[in-house]
């Protein structure tokens, strides 16, 4: 802003300036000034201070000449500062607008060389994301039953224990109950019935036997929760795939044909299986599935000439447990046990991941290191 020394700021009897052939200079140095000033102004900030500086209204430079040369002039200089003072606006407010185009024209420019595109650079590469293991045995698991007819239900991970007990044949203070022990919900007084996470996906068993007339031909993926102490086979939450068949004439034979194509399926037909007697509530008779062992090809003996560490020596392994549908199940339903017959079964799925791609610790699946999620395009 004008100083003190600055000219416009005194009145031109302040600067002894009496006769109008002096007049002119005096515009000229302002002018000189103003050039010098606008030639400095390279972008909008400049340029917009700089006008500002000249044509604000209040304390702009020619609003200053007009309240201190203009006005106290005495008449017969009036005319002559009035002419240079139009003259000198006429200039400034020139400079101004063609200061301004060619700011607005070099942006442009500047712009234009930062967007410029050079097409024989290669591109970006957006990292793409894949499916958790987990997801991926399911889809799989998903895609071998719906080739052989079965659909896909999910249902709810809070189950009241009706679904997840009673309905399945467990009695209250039933001793299986200890091995399903779970987490409940804490609820407000006066709640209808306890909450809890279902400890398996045996619940859908009944809700999609209550919704659908045989034959059903059913798989449940999803999570199930047990207190379980986390080591490197158990989790307290861990996956499940239930599967159930029912319909008029349903045989073991088409139970054990079912899950002997699944495994093939699955591991590869190299694989054999095998069913144990087991017992679960809800099934009879109940088995329990073993596939030999695929570390040891079956043989028990690792490749290194010891006892096969997987298997124990054995030459199976424990896949899962299943059995024919207990008539006692149909009750709940409102089936007519004397009219159906089927088969259901439940795998852990976690497991079922670390057989297949020889993982030691199923904690890996939970902790999300993507070291180890990378390893699964
Ligand atoms: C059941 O959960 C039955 N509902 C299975 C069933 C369904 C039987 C239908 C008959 C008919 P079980 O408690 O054995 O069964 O669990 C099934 C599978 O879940 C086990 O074979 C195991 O692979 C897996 N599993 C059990 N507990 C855990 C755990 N804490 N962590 C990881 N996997 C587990």
């Amino acid at each position: 802003m004008p100083t003190i020394e600055n000219p416009t700021a005194k009145t031109l009897a302040e600067q002894g300036v009496t006769t109008a052939a002096a007049i002119p200079s005096l515009f000229a140095e302002v002018r000189a000034r103003f050039d010098t000033e606008i030639a400095r102004a390279h972008d909008e900030t400049n340029w917009n201070m700089t006008k500002v500086m000249w044509l604000g209204r209040k304390s702009g430079i020619l609003a200053q000449i007009t309240d201190n040369w203009l006005k106290p002039a005495p008449p017969d200089l009036k005319r002559a500062v009035g002419a240079g003072l139009n003259d000198l606006r006429a200039h400034v407010e020139s400079q101004i607008e063609s200061r301004r185009q060619a700011i607005e024209s070099g942006a442009d420019q500047s712009a234009l060389a930062h967007e410029h595109i050079d097409l024989s650079l290669p591109g970006v590469t957006r990292p793409i994301g894949s499916h958790h293991l987990i997801r991926q045995v399911f889809q799989q698991i998903e895609d071998i039953f719906v080739s052989i007819g079965f659909s896909v239900v999910e249902g709810p991970e809070i189950e009241t224990p009706y679904y997840n007990f009673e309905a399945l044949n467990i009695p209250e203070f039933h001793p299986v109950r200890d091995d399903m022990d779970t987490f409940y919900l804490d609820l407000p007084k006066g709640a209808p019935t306890p909450l809890l996470l279902r400890t398996h996906t045996s619940p859908m068993q009944i809700r999609t036997m209550e919704k659908r007339q045989p034959p059903v031909r059913v798989i449940v993926p999803g999570k199930v929760y047990r207190r379980d102490n986390p080591d490197a086979t158990h989790s307290f939450i861990f996956h499940q795939v239930e599967g159930l068949a029912v319909d008029s004439d349903i045989t073991f034979c088409d139970f054990t044909g079912t899950i002997e194509y699944f495994v093939k399926q699955f591991f590869g037909p190299g694989v054999k299986t095998r069913f144990r007697p087991s017992y679960f509530p809800f099934t009879e008779p109940s088995v329990e599935f073993d596939v030999s062992c695929i570390f040891c090809g079956g043989s028990g003996t690792a490749a290194s000439g010891g006892t096969c560490s997987k298997c124990k020596g054995a030459g199976w392994i424990e896949l899962f447990g299943a059995g024919m549908v207990d008539p006692a199940v149909y009750g709940f339903v409102k089936y007519d046990a004397k009219k159906v017959s089927g088969f259901a079964f439940g795998m852990g799925i976690d497991r079922l991941a670390m057989l297949k791609y020889q993982i030691d610790d199923i904690q890996v699946f939970f902790q999300n290191d993507v070291r180890f999620l990378r390893q699964f395009p």
